[in-house]
C-alpha cells in the first residue's frame, strides 16, 4: 500500500472511519499497554506505514527521564531516547507535533531504519504532561501533513481520555 498516493479525501475518510473504532477500543480496556497495541495495529491496517507505535516517558530514580519504546507495530526500532533526542524527543520537548517530510533534513533524527524516509510524531498528553509519543514513518518521502497531525492528535486525544 502506498500512502504516499492516498489524495487528501481519502486520507480523512480512513481517519474518519479509525476514530469511532479507536474510542470503541480504547473505551472498553483500562490496560494502556493493550490499548497501545491494538491502536497501533489498526494504524497499521489502516495506511500501511513502515512502521508505526508509542515510546512512553519513563522517568525512573538514578536515571535521566527517557521515551521507552512501547507497542509498535513494523521493524526493530531503538528502544531508548533522550529527552530533546531526535524527533521523538524533540516532539516531546516541545510538546509538539513534528511534522518531517523528509527525515535527512531534520537535525539530529534518529535512523532506526534506513528505509524511512518521512515521519510524525505526536505527544501524548495527560493533562499538560506528555506522557508518550505516537511514532509513524514512511518509507516515501512526505507521507504525512496537516490533515495527518489534525487527525493523529484527535486520535491520541481519544487515548488520553480514557488513561485512568
Ligand atoms: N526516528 C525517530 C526514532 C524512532 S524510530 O523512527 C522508530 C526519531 O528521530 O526520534
Amino acid at each position: 500500500m502506498e500512502s504516499l498516493h492516498l489524495t487528501a479525501t481519502d486520507k480523512k475518510g480512513r481517519y474518519e472511519e479509525l476514530l469511532p473504532q479507536v474510542e470503541a477500543l480504547v473505551s472498553t480496556e483500562t490496560d494502556l499497554i493493550a490499548n497501545l497495541a491494538n491502536v497501533s495495529a489498526a494504524l497499521k491496517e489502516a495506511f500501511g506505514w513502515w512502521w508505526v507505535g508509542f515510546y512512553l516517558v519513563r522517568d525512573e530514580q538514578g536515571q535521566s527521564p527517557r521515551l521507552v519504546l512501547g507497542p509498535f507495530q513494523g521493524p526493530l526500532a531503538c528502544t531508548s531516547i533522550a529527552y530533546g533526542r531526535g524527533v521523538c524527543g524533540t516532539a516531546w520537548m516541545q510538546a509538539k507535533t513534528q511534522v518531517v517530510p523528509d527525515v535527512e533534513a531534520f537535525p539530529g533524527h534518529i535512523a532506526c531504519s534506513s528505509a524511512s524516509k518521512s515521519e510524525i510524531v505526536v505527544p501524548l498528553f495527560v493533562g499538560n504532561t506528555v506522557i508518550g509519543v505516537l511514532d509513524a514513518d514512511s518509507e516515501f518521502l512526505a507521507t504525512f501533513d496537516a490533515i495527518d497531525a489534525e487527525y493523529l492528535e484527535k486520535l491520541v486525544a481519544v487515548i488520553c481520555k480514557f488513561i485512568k
